[in-house]
């Protein structure tokens, strides 16, 4: 698949409660993202968000990555079923397992991932306690395309978000939540329509993106 093979059909991708799921079927009924959900896919039989994808009549599939001993074989196998659904764009949507080689190749630049932070700063798991602790005043939301190196990929949207003196870890990941749920979308929506390229390490859009 290139780039160009991107199609409407979403595979999204889930190992939890999935409420940046819950966003993006919100902004398909309510006609913000032209898109459909093709398949939903977890890694764990008790994420919540498997349940809210069956309320809405979704194609849900668990495929645990316990089942394999080779990482390869859990993508060849995630590979095969999103081929079967006919997905052409792929949803991270806090999925907690590292994209290997076959999901990369089946899928080049055909990945979005959302972070909880400004990515660069603060990748892998616990970012807004990264945050937290190193005493930023800002942190935010990031949607990039998924490469082989770990939240790194070309960034498509980021939004910011203050961070307030007394904030947790809860009240900051919530006040981060409510933008990651409006950004996902949106970003869905810009790779969808096509007019982009990758350049170095930047995805530029055809038209400058307008907030
Ligand atoms: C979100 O904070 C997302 O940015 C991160 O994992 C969390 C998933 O939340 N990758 P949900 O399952 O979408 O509610």
């Amino acid at each position: 698949m290139s780039p160009d093979a991107i199609t409407r059909r979403l595979g999204i991708l889930i190992s939890g409660r999935g409420s940046n799921l819950q966003a993006i079927i919100d902004a398909i009924q309510d006609r913000r993202l032209d898109a459909e959900i093709a398949v939903v896919i977890s890694n764990r039989a008790d994420a919540a968000g498997l349940q809210r994808a069956r309320d809405y009549g979704l194609a849900t599939r668990c495929i645990s990555h316990r089942d394999f001993t080779a990482r390869d074989d859990f993508d060849r196998t995630l590979v095969a079923e999103l081929r079967a659904h006919n997905v052409g764009l792929v949803c991270l949507a806090g999925f907690m397992r590292l994209v290997g080689p076959p999901m990369l190749e089946a899928y080049p630049y055909a990945i979005l991932n959302i972070h909880p932070s400004l990515l660069p700063a603060f990748p892998g798991v616990n970012a807004q306690r990264q945050a937290l602790e190193h005493g930023v005043k800002v942190s935010g939301v990031t949607v990039h395309l998924v490469t082989p190196q770990l939240d790194g990929g070309p960034i498509v949207l980021q939004r910011a978000v203050p961070v307030l003196d007394d904030d947790t870890v809860e009240t900051l990941s919530a006040r981060i939540l409510v933008e990651e749920h409006r950004a996902y979308p949106e970003a869905i929506a810009r790779v969808l329509d096509g007019r982009w390229q990758i350049s170095g390490r930047r995805f530029i859009p055809a038209t400058p993106a307008r907030r």
